[in-house]
């Protein structure tokens, strides 16, 4: 993705709270900065990562990647381009995340290098689409997990998914808004739970092997096609892969707290990257000593049906243990974005959870391309900036080249999805020059945005967070806040 504006503690890591930096207090005309305590160690860094990449995606884009790659042996080569673009993706992050370091991820560098507007419509394709949609993709995997062992032999009916994947997230939306510790405490229980399942699976697999079982693995029939992949077929394939390795980038956002960035954001990616595509490619592995591509495909929650295939009187935890990591994964979401609930509720009515995944995985290589796109920007523009990690050229260049191939040819084969998701991305454009850019606005159009603010901040219990003076004078992206805080009390998370 990208804008993702989520605290660390997002995503299933309740990580350590930011906090001012220790020292001297503000003395008389000290303008010290308050700065974010450094306390992510390498450790921390790599939970960070894994544990935020790894949710839903790996119980349901395997279905989606075989289905567009039509051989065995070309879905798992997916899987593996997969991390190795990812790698090469967080490779060009890290130069970023040190170059200018700030956190805020993706957002902050696409500012600092092409301006406002970029920024602006990065955020605003992540409130729009890529927070809401992936909350309607995870959620329906719930569902989809949870209904499977009670419609056996047939997929749940998509009404009965669907208000299955509402009355959770209406649950949970209901314990962030109500109670921030049950809502961590939620998430360490849940994170057990993929613990739990991808070990099981992967154990399995390798037991499977050994035992020899292991039929459509073998050369002949991995690669039996029984269709021609066209080339978007593939950058479909790669879309839907692409679901599971996306939040790689999470750890950008805390990179100011990260200790000696240096050394640890790199050492953290070489670590995390290999392990969650191991983890990854070992799990189709897995599947595919369980069952033929054709029953993998029939399946719509293929842990279930490798569950029941291998695990005989245990097949009970796979759904059990996928329904919990799901949701720990949903919580982990509205944990930071609690008021898109409604938004995903829409959503999960616009279409089935491969389609919703082709919006999200496309929006995401748009930003994340645009964001490598502003190193080699930088580069060019401020070549004696200290970079203190520094990539070979050929990393971003290679990534752009895939990301454009991937982005075209995903065009030609989704056009509508694609083009809807960059209408709605410009639909930003005159909101911005609207509402940030054009300063001079006469006094009713204030008023009126104003209001519509206090409004906006009244319904939803928010207020702007009292930061730090220049952010209070200045309000988000330098305009000036819109509302002073505030002579009504209004109620907070
Ligand atoms: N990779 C996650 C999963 O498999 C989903 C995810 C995490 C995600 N962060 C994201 C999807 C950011 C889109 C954008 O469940």
């Amino acid at each position: 993705m990208t804008g993702h504006i989520q605290q660390p503690g997002g995503r299933g890591n309740p990580g350590p709270t930011p906090s001012p930096s220790p020292g001297p207090g503000p003395g008389p005309g000290a303008s010290e900065r308050v700065a974010l305590k450094k306390e992510i160690g390498l450790v921390s860094a790599c939970t960070i990562i894994i544990g935020n990449i790894i949710g839903s995606g790996i119980f349901i884009s395997p279905k989606g990647v075989l289905e567009h790659s039509g051989s065995v042996g070309l879905a798992l080569f997916v899987w593996v381009l997969g991390g190795g673009v990812t790698a090469l993706g967080s490779l060009c992050y890290a130069e970023l995340g040190v170059a200018i370091p700030k956190s805020g991820g993706d957002y902050a560098y696409v500012t600092e290098i092409f301006g406002g507007l970029a920024g602006f419509l990065l955020l605003w394709s992540a409130v729009l689409i890529m927070y809401p949609t992936s909350l309607a993709v995870i959620s329906m995997t719930f569902s989809n997990y949870v209904l499977q062992p009670v419609f056996p032999n047939c997929i749940p009916p998509a009404t009965a998914s669907r208000v299955l994947s509402m009355a959770c997230l209406m649950l949970l939306t209901w314990v962030n808004s109500s109670s921030v510790r049950w809502a961590t405490r939620i998430q360490v229980i849940f994170t057990g739970g993929k613990l739990l399942a991808l070990s099981l699976i992967i154990t399995v697999g390798f037991v499977q092997i050994f035992q020899g079982h292991f039929e459509e693995l073998r050369p002949t029939n991995a690669f039996a096609f029984w269709m021609t992949p066209s080339v978007g077929h593939l950058a479909l394939a790669f879309l839907q892969g692409s679901f599971a390795f996306s939040g790689w980038n999470f750890l950008n956002y805390v990179t100011e707290e990260l200790v000696d960035p240096r050394k640890n954001l790199p050492r953290a990616i070489f670590i995390s990257i290999p392990l969650v595509t191991f983890v990854y490619t070992f799990t189709n592995v897995a599947y595919f000593t369980a069952m033929s591509p054709e029953e993998l495909l029939s399946s719509n929650a293929v842990a279930v049906t490798f569950g029941e295939k291998l695990l005989g009187y245990f097949s009970w935890v796979m759904p059990v243990s996928v329904a919990l990591s799901t949701f720990g994964g949903i919580n982990g979401y509205l944990f930071t974005s609690s008021r898109l609930c409604g938004a995903t509720a829409v959503i999960m009515l616009v279409g089935d959870t491969y389609t919703l995944i082709n919006y999200v995985s496309f929006i995401n290589y748009l930003c994340y391309g645009a964001t490598i796109l502003g190193l080699l920007v930088l580069r060019w523009r401020r070549p004696a900036l200290h970079r203190p990690i520094k990539v070979n050229l050929l990393v971003p260049v290679v990534y752009l080249v895939f990301w454009a191939f991937l982005l075209v040819f995903s065009f030609i084969s989704e056009p509508m999805v694609c083009g809807v998701g960059i209408i709605i991305i410009l639909t930003g454009v005159p909101i911005f020059f609207l509402g940030v850019f054009w300063r001079g606005k006469p006094k009713c159009v204030h008023r009126f945005t104003e209001s519509m603010t206090r409004w906006g901040q009244e319904l939803c219990f928010v207020v702007y967070p009292q930061g730090s003076l220049e952010e209070e004078e200045n309000g988000p992206m330098g305009q000036p806040s819109p509302l002073p805080i505030t002579d009504k009390p209004l109620k907070t998370q």
